[in-house]
């Protein structure tokens, strides 16, 4: 009988990739994507650790499966990511019929550690260095037209509320050569967009160097050389920190054609005094001043921001200047955060913890602020003519869904299939959505 595999992503882009290459491997070794849990023989839940109810819907989500696996022990559950290298033992202490536990940097041994669990039992891999990239295994890609490309693992930040520098390492970055490879192998076989993945992208080359010229290879020339590779059309990447964004990139995001009018600029709080108990080195003014330098420098960008709300010690002044930054800033969108305490962290031992429902109150207010910028800003895009690649079919049927340069969602008045091309002209917008009607009827690429 065809073996059958079941993943379940529950993290960032990072994550998502690396199940696809989850995915790729069991594929590779002769397995078949299951329809759901029934049919499945290997369950994979690749996991988030970023925040607290990640680890709740992780232990529900085992607890669920305790009577499967009672009834079929034949069944295999693997947890991998970000949870599996934090929490390791405790996984297999909490949920002993757990078979693999594969941490961050151990995604490469995934297959030989399910074959050692059919003769020994339940196996960990939670290694704490990535030798072998997740890049150079066989990828299972969601989509043909696009693709994400992982240019960087790890982050040698310390922001003192973030558990990805525990579970994720250090920083390491990979050649230039090895990315480029990877894009244009990607663009033969018709990908059209293609997102550069790392923690901070800026910082992306700092622990190599170029064996050509010997010297550290940049974000801003990785920019323009993927920019130069044929047959693709749009080129996006997250996230930049704040702190390392240099003014090559900025030229770099103005000068080259593909790349997207669209930053993702992770503010996390306007507050200078919170920015440092969070080991954030910008300031406020500053990070509104490059604001202002990159929107004057790229016509039209649209910028995106994530925001954590309640930060241990945050007054309601800190949170003022918060509502204060995000009034000047404008942002298209922003994914806010109320503050979760992950262990092993720094702020998690700090005192002056907020109180969850100032947390929550202090969360809604900025999120009714955020929604009427948002809305405003969407409005702002009514009667422009806008490229758009379609992403897939409406929910109402009938429909399409895609997307702009400046990562916009349009909702178009017919369907198209996914990885077109089309102009529309926006007739509408919704609270995160655009509406639009289309004017050129897309020819194929
Ligand atoms: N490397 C990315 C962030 C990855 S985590 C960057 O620096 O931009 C994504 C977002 O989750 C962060 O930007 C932050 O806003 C949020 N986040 C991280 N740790 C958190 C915590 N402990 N509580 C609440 N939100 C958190
Ligand atoms: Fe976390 Fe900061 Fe690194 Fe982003 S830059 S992953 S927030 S430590
Ligand atoms: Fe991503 Fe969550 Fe890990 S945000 S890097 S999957 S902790």
């Amino acid at each position: 009988m065809e073996r059958r595999y079941l993943v379940r992503t529950f993290g960032c882009q990072m994550n998502e990739h690396d199940s696809e290459r989850i995915a790729g491997m069991l594929a590779a070794d002769g397995m078949r994507p299951a329809e759901g849990l029934d049919d499945a023989q290997v369950v994979v839940f690749n996991t988030c650790a970023i925040r607290e109810n990640a680890d709740d819907r992780l232990y529900g989500n085992l607890g669920h499966l305790k009577p499967l696996k009672e009834r079929r022990p034949d069944l295999r559950i693997v947890v991998a990511g970000c949870l599996a290298q934090k929490d390791r033992g405790e996984i297999q202490r909490r949920a002993p019929w757990v078979d693999v536990v594969v941490g961050t940097h151990a995604l490469p041994g995934l297959l030989d550690l399910l074959r050692r669990a059919e003769v020994e039992g339940p196996q960990m891999d939670v290694r704490e260095y990535t030798e072998v990239f997740p890049s150079a295994l066989p990828a299972a890609r969601g989509e043909g037209w696009r693709a994400w490309v992982s240019i960087a693992v790890g982050c040698d930040n310390a922001c003192t509320f973030c558990i990805v520098p525990l579970v994720r390492g250090p920083q390491r970055s990979r050649p230039i050569a090895d990315v480029l490879a990877e894009v244009r192998d990607l663009a033969a076989r018709g990908v059209v967009e293609v997102t550069l993945l790392g923690q901070n992208v800026n910082t992306y080359g700092r622990d190599l160097t170029d064996p050509a010229s010997a010297r550290r290879p940049r974000f801003a020339e990785l920019l323009r050389e993927v920019d130069r590779v044929e047959g693709l059309r749009r080129i996006r990447f997250t996230s930049p920190h704040p702190h390392d964004f240099t003014p090559d990139v900025i030229d770099a995001m103005a000068e080259c054609e593909r790349v997207c009018e669209h930053i993702h600029f992770p503010l996390q709080s306007g507050s200078d005094r919170i920015l440092r108990a969070m080991r954030r080195s910008y300031r406020r003014e500053r990070y509104l001043a490059w604001l202002e330098r990159i929107r004057e420098r790229i016509p039209g960008v649209a910028v995106s921001t994530d925001i954590i709300v309640g930060f241990p010690g945050e007054t309601e002044e800190d949170f003022r200047d918060t509502l204060d930054v995000v009034e000047r800033a404008r942002f298209d969108a922003a994914y806010l955060f109320r503050y979760s305490p992950r262990p092993g962290t720094v702020a998690a031992t700090l005192p002056d913890q907020v109180p969850p429902e100032v947390a929550q109150e202090r969360f809604e207010r900025l999120v009714a602020l955020q929604e009427a910028i948002t809305a405003e800003r969407n409005r702002e895009q009514i009667g422009r003519e806008v490229e758009v690649l379609v992403e897939g079919v409406g929910r109402r049927g009938g429909r399409a869904q895609a997307r702009t340069r400046t990562n916009r969602i349009v909702h178009l008045d017919r369907p198209l299939a996914p990885g077109t091309f089309a102009r529309a002209r926006v007739t509408g917008a919704g609270a995160h959505h655009l509406v639009g009607e289309l004017v050129e009827v897309p020819v194929a690429v």
